[in-house]
């Protein structure tokens, strides 16, 4: 007999939550644990700990995903995975993330607990560096792990001109490894996570889980406006060649190419960087940083086709030189649907309610959909609030999603044939 998440399990999760958001750089607001910083790598020794406290065999792959083993009892069959991440954005909050990896060593522990063998191994993870760093990647470890990580993305360089692949270097791991992951030559059964919404829509249905349809593609990209410095006083309106003008243009054009997505798009510019420090100089040379996102791939195909075009018109009539460099973070991705039935069945099973919900955030599972039949399961998060200080999530909530994905995992360790797509 199963469990039923506890008090100790309440206890262990509320516990988990404060300790691991401990390890916090204390100069940046919220709570921030972003990859290869020093919170980030003081913070994985403890979820180590924690797996190995739980009865995972774990170790430490050549991406730098920690991944605990909870041996089944066949060991020939495909193994079972789930997990998350445990990086923060800058400034972000306690649940993104954490909540998946939390929650999957607590599922480990209470099948163990409830002396339920699973027939499968079960691999619980805790991906590198989910969130988009500074190099402008996210999915770093499942990435890795789908071999998806290219020479390319590690030729990428920050603000300080550092290589993602020294960067991964000074965190002790070696780059050279890192294209050839052994994951995808093990086959794998199925790969579930379990994570907070990061939006509205559970909370105001009153609904405590959602079933992940779709994950969102995201397009971003980096737009160089080049005009001419000149005297800010002495310059007319019509002469000068404003890169900062056509910058806010710019941003404009991506709020509004969001607005007119026929059912689901977001555009946000988060970055724009001057090179003049003087107030009195026209602008020359502007940086911007935008992405867009969407569940609907055929509108998300047309995004850079028509930005591009408008955004060099605007500049043009300002006379500014623009030039873009764009990049995929992930194309749109569909939960397994064998993996959404399972899951729903799971909840049904519990008594619970719940809905078909698709994803405005990317995750690791984007990754993992590539080496197996791919399903989510979210837990409401207080006001939609996520990527900032306020992220929160119940006690309740978590234990609840625990139960869920104990359900999922359970269900799918059954299914002899792998789930179909
Ligand atoms: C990750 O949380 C993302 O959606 O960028
Ligand atoms: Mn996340
Ligand atoms: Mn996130």
């Amino acid at each position: 007999m199963l469990q039923v998440p506890s008090l100790e399990t309440h206890d262990r999760l509320g516990t988990g939550v404060a300790e691991l958001s401990a390890f916090n750089d204390g100069d940046r607001p919220g709570w921030t644990r972003e990859v290869f910083s020093e919170p980030y790598r003081a913070s994985r020794a403890w979820t180590a700990a924690r797996m190995r406290e739980a009865g995972l065999e774990v170790h430490v792959d050549a991406a730098g995903n920690i991944v605990g083993r909870l041996a089944g009892s066949e060991a020939s069959l495909p193994a079972l995975v789930t997990g998350s991440h445990t990086d923060t954005v800058d400034g972000g909050g306690r649940f993104d993330g954490i909540v998946g990896v939390l929650g999957s060593i607590e599922a480990a522990r209470l099948l163990q607990e409830s002396g339920i063998r699973l027939r499968r191994d079960l691999l619980v993870v805790d991906f590198l560096g989910e969130e988009s760093n500074v190099f402008g990647l996210s999915c770093l470890g499942s990435r890795s792990a789908a071999q998806e990580l290219t020479p390319e993305d590690l030729d990428r360089r920050d603000y300080r001109g550092v290589t993602l692949g020294q960067a991964y270097a000074d965190y002790g791991l070696d780059p050279s490894r890192l294209l050839d992951v052994p994951w995808a030559k093990e086959p794998l059964h199925a790969f579930v996570e379990l994570h907070i919404e990061q939006g509205p829509t559970l909370e105001k249905r009153g609904l405590p889980l959602g079933i992940v349809t779709a994950i969102t593609g995201i397009e971003r990209f980096i737009a160089t406006f080049a005009g001419a410095a000149d005297h800010a006083g002495t310059t007319s309106m019509e002469d000068r060649r404003d890169a900062m003008a056509a910058a806010a243009e710019a941003v404009l054009a991506v709020r509004a190419e969001g607005c007119g997505a026929p059912t689901h798009g977001v555009a946000t510019s988060t970055r724009v960087e001057s090179e003049s420090r003087s107030p009195n100089v026209v602008p020359s040379l502007v940086r911007m940083y935008s992405e867009v996102r969407s569940v609907d791939p055929t509108w998300l195909s047309g995004v850079k086709g028509r930005l591009t075009g408008e955004i060099a018109a605007k500049a043009a009539d300002l006379g500014v030189d623009v030039g873009f460099e764009w990049s995929t973070d992930n194309t749109v991705v569909h939960a397994a649907s064998s993996v959404q039935d399972v899951a729903g069945a799971a909840v049904d099973a519990l008594g619970l309610p719940w809905m078909p919900i698709p994803s405005g955030a990317t995750h690791d599972a984007v990754h993992m959909a590539t080496l197996a039949p791919m399903g989510m399961i979210f837990i409401p998060s207080k006001g939609g609030k996520s990527h900032c200080p306020e992220e929160w999530s119940s006690t309740e909530n978590i234990a609840t999603g625990v139960e869920a994905l104990v359900g999922t995992l359970r269900r799918l360790d059954t299914t002899d044939s792998r789930p179909t797509s």
